[in-house]
């Protein structure tokens, strides 16, 4: 039996194949099923390496309200894959790994917004796209790390209730000040866990590093960091700083593959500073090459919203879509 005709379903072969063979079937059944792949900075690098776009969570949303491919293949988290379909809902998303979730997301419910709502009812309601697709329907208008403020300073009002990243809301209220804003009591357990300290034992080693964070982390890291972005936006940033030799990267480890890709001559360190607290988003890293083969051979595990849900989110998203990035 060929590998190309052998059943998806024989999982035993294909889960000991080497790397170049798994790699060599993914592409067969990409062409032969006209599959987009789409894979998060914070994939494992070999995803990263075969997809057809990585990127950031508003440059993926973005490339899958515009493909032209039949099937999306999202390597990245639940939520994410969710707006994928709500962005695209003829096409068909899958999620390779079913365990690909999101603390961040999971920390708000729909009931949990209504009573936040409830609580503010004069206040807009700006959400993170890290939530579901059914907390979106029921918020005002959407933002990513990419463009969080940009989407705050657009709205007509100045009464904002940010779900669900505490974190992020506070660094969007010290660039726009002049608006009132509440904020979720969510964080992202990745980001939340490091500390300014070991940002600073970090930087013992390095004294001339330039320090970039993602907004998700906590208020003590954003102030000792020069750029604050969005994972791509990070990609954006180091090219700021031509004569700088290393950049001390405060967000999830995988984070490093992208900007030593781009720049081969630079050093990039994690900010963990402290032997075995890694930077490390768990949910990100549970799908593997041979996900991605069993999501394409088998077309599994397909993203289904219902039509009022995906009604609604699509509106919080191209409403968010409409203003530019902060970047
Ligand atoms: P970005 O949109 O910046 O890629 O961030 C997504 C995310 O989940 C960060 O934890
Ligand atoms: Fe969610 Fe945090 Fe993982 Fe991003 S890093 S996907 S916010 S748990």
């Amino acid at each position: 039996m060929t590998l190309a005709s052998q059943s998806a379903t024989e999982p035993s072969v294909f889960n000991h194949l080497p790397e170049g063979a798994l790699i060599e079937q993914i592409n067969r059944l990409r062409k032969e099923k006209n599959a987009v792949i789409l894979a998060h900075n914070y994939q494992i690098p070999q995803i990263q390496d075969l997809a057809d776009v990585t990127g950031d969570s508003l440059g993926l949303s973005i490339e899958a309200s515009n493909t032209d491919a039949d099937i999306i293949v999202f390597c990245g988290v639940h939520f994410m894959a969710e707006s994928a379909k709500v962005l695209s809902p003829d096409k068909r998303v899958f999620l390779p790994h079913l365990g690909a979730g999101c603390a961040l997301a999971d920390s708000i419910t729909v009931e949990s917004l209504y009573e936040w709502k409830a609580r503010y009812p004069d206040h807009t309601v700006v959400t993170y796209v890290n939530s579901t697709a059914e907390v979106k329907a029921a918020s005002d208008i959407c933002c990513t790390s990419a463009n969080a403020v940009s989407v705050v300073r657009s709205l007509d009002t100045d009464k904002v209730l940010f779900t669900p990243d505490k974190n992020l809301a506070r660094w969007v209220a010290r660039q726009v000040p002049e608006k009132e804003i509440i904020a979720y009591d969510g964080v992202c357990p990745t980001h939340d866990v490091l500390r300014q300290a070991s940002v600073d034992r970090t930087r013992i080693e390095y004294p001339e590093a330039i320090i970039i964070a993602h907004p998700e982390c906590r208020e003590d890291v954003i102030a000792a960091a020069h750029e604050v972005c969005s994972t791509t936006g990070m990609l954006t940033a180091v090219g700021r700083y031509p004569e700088a030799k290393t950049f001390i990267i405060a967000t999830e480890e995988a984070m490093m593959h992208q900007l030593r890709k781009r720049y081969p001559d630079k050093e990039f360190v994690s900010a963990d500073g402290c032997i075995g607290c890694r930077l490390h988003c768990p949910y990100m890293k549970v799908t593997g090459l041979q996900d991605v083969y069993f999501s394409l051979a088998d077309e599994r595990f397909e993203i289904q919203l219902d039509d009022d849900v995906i009604e609604g989110a699509r509106k919080a998203l191209e409403r968010m879509l409409a203003v530019p990035r902060d970047d």
